[in-house]
């Protein structure tokens, strides 16, 4: 039996990340645009102006993808190419291009899937506060309107926002990633209004017949570093923050507070009716995860309590991202998210490794091919998972890492961006074709 034929196959892609164009046809600028002029905040002090200039070669992009045989083409809209500051006058241009990237799919014959919000909020919107200010709640769900009334006829399939935690974390309470804020309270509101927004989205989308319409969740697996028992009550602590809170308040079991304290402060940006205006019953929940980390108590750190203990300590070898690959946890969430409700949908809506310049692809190769097993096994008990979007399908800007990290089963010549196949490419292509 060929397992290809068991599920569904796409890649996945972000706006920022592979578009470039960043100042072109009346876009407005992103918090990212903002975040990388400073160029030491990146790694290999880059930025993403060019990219990998899909912009322009997003047809080549989509031909490839459909050549190698997948079916479903995701990507991000940038919201400040649709409304340059963010609310108030749409920019046509903005509308074209991705009419175009949406008809070119169409007439290739490989589904287009949006994702709504992949990070790049207009920076005009984070001068007001941002995803901290609840007024978001606002912005987005107009912002989402002219999405469905321009893209809705022909678009399907809808991603809501991209890994809740990774961008409030990084962006409001670490200041890793834009817009590079150091604040608990920032942090938690903008947890709240991502997950109010996103019950929004949802609504908005659910007015037009027939959009099949998910969120995609970041998970980390979480273990402790032994079985003190402060270091297990830490390891739950940090799985309730990094797999829990972008769900369970969804389905209407609020927020972990029992077992992590810090969400109290929550409370404090709650307002009567949230907790019903939160609940958002999606067509399917999509599952995002790439690593596993260990934690140890520490009670030095302020309001989480918990080192990560470093991957080669304990004797795991991290990727070029700094993480131990845990091949295990796609299936490990897959299962572990269908108990909350074995009905529901589920996709992988990202999964993939980086590996560097030196490395060699049968690692990539190796990592879907585990996962792939373990999804059909999954399949075979009756677990309703439905697909695979891998991340990703060229190397692009890996965020605060730069272009060293590579995620695509193809690559790019740097001074000509001519797009390069891997050998996991062809692997694909292999076990893709009829
Ligand atoms: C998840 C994010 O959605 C994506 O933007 C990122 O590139 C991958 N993780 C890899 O870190």
């Amino acid at each position: 039996m060929n397992k290809a034929n068991t599920f569904r196959w796409g890649v996945a892609t972000s706006a920022f990340q592979i578009e470039g164009a960043y100042n072109k046809d009346g876009k407005g600028l992103s918090i990212w645009d903002n975040f990388t002029k400073k160029t030491t905040r990146i790694k290999d002090r880059s930025n993403a102006h060019t990219t990998i200039d899909f912009y322009n070669r997003y047809k080549e992009d989509i031909n490839i993808a459909k050549n190698i045989g997948f079916e479903i083409f995701r990507f991000s809209v940038s919201w400040s190419r649709i409304l340059p500051d963010g609310s108030g006058k749409i920019n046509q241009k903005g509308i074209d291009f991705y009419n175009n990237v949406i008809n070119y799919c169409l007439e290739t014959g490989i589904e287009p899937w949006i994702t709504t919000y992949h990070w790049d909020l207009p920076l005009e919107l984070e001068k007001k506060g941002g995803w901290a200010n609840r007024e978001i709640v606002d912005w987005y769900r107009n912002y989402v309107i002219i999405l469905r009334n321009n893209f809705a006829d022909r678009v399907k399939n809808w991603i809501l926002i991209n890994e809740g935690i990774v961008f409030t974390g990084g962006g409001y309470l670490l200041g890793l990633h834009a817009p590079g804020k150091r604040s608990i309270n920032k942090f938690v509101a903008g947890i709240h209004h991502v997950l109010l927004s996103q019950a929004e989205g949802l609504r908005v989308l659910k007015q037009f017949p027939g959009q099949n319409v998910g969120t995609a969740i970041s998970c980390t697996k979480i273990d402790a570093y032994n079985n003190k028992k402060s270091n297990i009550k830490t390891a739950k602590r940090i799985d309730a923050l990094m797999n829990r809170i972008f769900i369970e308040p969804h389905l209407g079991m609020g927020y972990p507070m029992d077992t992590l304290p810090l969400l109290k402060r929550i409370n404090k940006y709650y307002r009567a009716g949230d907790e019903e205006k939160i609940i958002a019953d999606f067509d399917f929940w999509g599952i995002q995860t790439y690593a596993r980390e260990v934690v140890k108590r520490a009670w030095y750190i302020p309001y989480l309590g918990a080192v990560l203990v470093n991957p080669k300590k304990r004797k795991a070898i991290p990727s070029v991202m700094g993480w131990e690959t845990y091949t295990e946890g796609v299936a490990y969430f897959i299962e572990r998210f269908s108990k909350y409700n074995p009905k529901k949908t589920l996709w992988v809506t990202e999964c993939g490794i980086a590996l560097d310049d030196n490395e060699n692809e049968k690692l990539r190769i190796d990592y879907y091919t585990t996962i792939i097993n373990n999804l059909y096994k999954l399949k075979m008990k009756g677990i309703n998972v439905k697909g695979i979007l891998i991340w990703t399908l060229v190397d692009n800007f890996e965020w605060a890492e730069g272009y060293i990290p590579k995620f695509g089963i193809i690559g790019f010549e740097k001074e000509t961006l001519k797009r390069i196949f891997k050998k996991s490419s062809l692997w694909f292509k292999d076990i893709l074709s009829p």
